[in-house]
């Protein structure tokens, strides 16, 4: 999907306190994989709550190119008819992922271990992101990457591998999308394919593996890190799925009410699992008020709500070793980080360089064009909080969802608005983010 012809910008002003229930969408990181799972498990897998966003759509897309029947039952209710493990069909037509790294480097794993050739392509934002990291465990397990554009990116054929070798890799990064390629092709391997990470990153793979039948082992790896064993072959049968709301999304409406004093506002069902909520952990730590009530679960993930209320934050230091648990909520975290008391150092963000955009930069942009204070240190970024922000600025979004959302977020909290310059791609992860704000009470216009 190209957004490449209209920009349309949209500006934020300081508003009342904001006021409301709200469920944000369905997780995307569980979304997609339910669609991928489905695929290659034989049977039905009915899901419900799927995020109907672009990047979700692109990868039912993909599932439905490579032979998988995928239906829309209702609002948010899918059905997918999976071809079995190695099933796949080979696609017509190059699969276009649009924004989506995670589609787009799941799949890869699935079509690695079916012998079928594909073409995974994307927008200009995903052409540029490395998938080295990805073909390459995936060629040790008997992939071939047949063509690529320079540096073994998009557009990229892969010709998945006849006899999947199932292999031992230490991840070079904490990275899920790295993990799950290697578990998905090692479904089609005989033997056991064994990930280990240094750190923990996101499990939501291995937990939907398991509820639908896989045999996976999770054990510890030193202090902080994980090894997964992954039996080879299993007989994946469809199961039902209920997603979540996304606490990635759940993020901006909940920074927004810490910084627009007076609110209080409450987000049901937001996933709890323990490898996702950093930024609630230091949100917490920098002083905002946020209570977690009726905790419940769904095969395997929790979930509760929140009641969020208008807080004076002040500045702190978050360790490099909580990065796994928070990588997509850094530039609303700096955003916080801006309205708090004190300096605010986020550690170790080398991987924010190789999302959507170049996030730490473009974090730090958003916020020097309006009036705040920060450095980039290396892999650090430094935000010094003054209570307020002068606002003003017009915001670049760099093809990037969460930069456009993070900006107004700001801006519903500034001395002057803050526009951004382009909001279409909030429809990639969060198609009702604006409306959404709006009847919470802000000022988006
Ligand atoms: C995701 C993993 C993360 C994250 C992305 C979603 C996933 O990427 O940034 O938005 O669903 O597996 P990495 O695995 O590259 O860290």
């Amino acid at each position: 999907m190209s957004h490449s012809d209209q920009t349309s910008p949209l500006t934020a002003r300081k508003s009342g306190a904001l006021a409301g229930t709200a469920r944000v969408p369905g997780d995307k990181s569980i979304s997609h994989r339910a669609l991928i799972l489905g695929a290659l498990a034989v049977g039905e897998t009915r899901i419900t709550g799927l995020l109907e966003s672009e990047d979700v759509l692109n990868t039912a897309a993909a599932m439905r190119a490579l032979d998988a029947r995928v239906e829309r039952t209702g609002d948010c209710a899918w059905r997918v008819h999976g071809v079995g493990v190695g099933g796949f069909a080979q696609p017509e037509a190059p699969l276009d992922f649009g924004n989506s790294g995670t589609g787009c480097r799941l799949a890869m794993g699935a079509v690695a271990g079916s012998p079928i050739t594909a073409i995974f392509d994307g927008d200009a934002s995903l052409r540029s992101r490395p998938m080295r990291r990805i073909v390459d465990p995936l060629a040790q397990m008997g992939a071939k990457v047949v063509s690529s554009a320079e540096g073994g990116r998009l557009p990229l054929t892969l010709a998945g591998a006849r006899d999947p070798l199932p292999i031992t890799y230490r991840t070079p990064v904490p990275s899920a999308q790295i993990k799950s390629a290697v578990l998905l092709a090692g479904l089609s391997a005989p033997g056991v394919t064994t990930v280990i990470e240094a750190e923990a990153s996101r499990d939501h793979t291995e937990l939907m593996l398991q509820h639908f039948g896989a045999t996976l082992v999770t054990e510890p790896e030193g202090r902080l890190g994980r090894k997964i064993s992954l039996t080879g072959q299993p007989e994946l049968r469809g199961a039902p799925v209920v997603v979540p709301a996304d606490p990635s999304s759940a993020a901006f409406p909940m920074v927004a009410a810490l910084v627009v004093p007076g609110s209080d506002i409450v987000l049901t069902d937001v996933m709890t699992n323990p490898l996702r909520t950093g930024l609630i952990t230091t949100l917490r730590e920098m002083g905002g008020l946020i209570e977690e009530s009726e905790t419940r679960g769904d095969a395997g993930e929790p979930m509760a709500q929140f009641r969020i209320r208008g807080s004076q934050l002040r500045g702190v230091e978050v360790p490099a070793e909580r990065a796994p648990s928070m990588i997509d909520e850094y530039l609303v975290l700096a955003v916080a980080a801006a309205f708090a008391e004190g300096t605010t150092v986020m550690r170790g963000l080398r991987e924010l360089r190789v999302k959507e955009s170049d996030r730490l930069e473009a974090t730090a942009a958003m916020l020097r064009v309006n009036g705040v204070e920060v450095e980039i240190a290396g892999d650090d970024l430094i935000v010094v909080g003054k209570g307020h922000v002068p606002g003003g600025g017009l915001v670049a979004t760099h093809m990037d969802h969460r930069i456009a959302m993070s900006a107004l977020v700001m801006g519903l909290a500034s001395d002057k608005p803050v526009t951004v310059d382009d909001t279409a791609f909030i429809a990639t992860s969060f198609p009702d983010f604006v409306p959404m704000m709006r009847r919470l009470g802000g000022d988006l216009a």
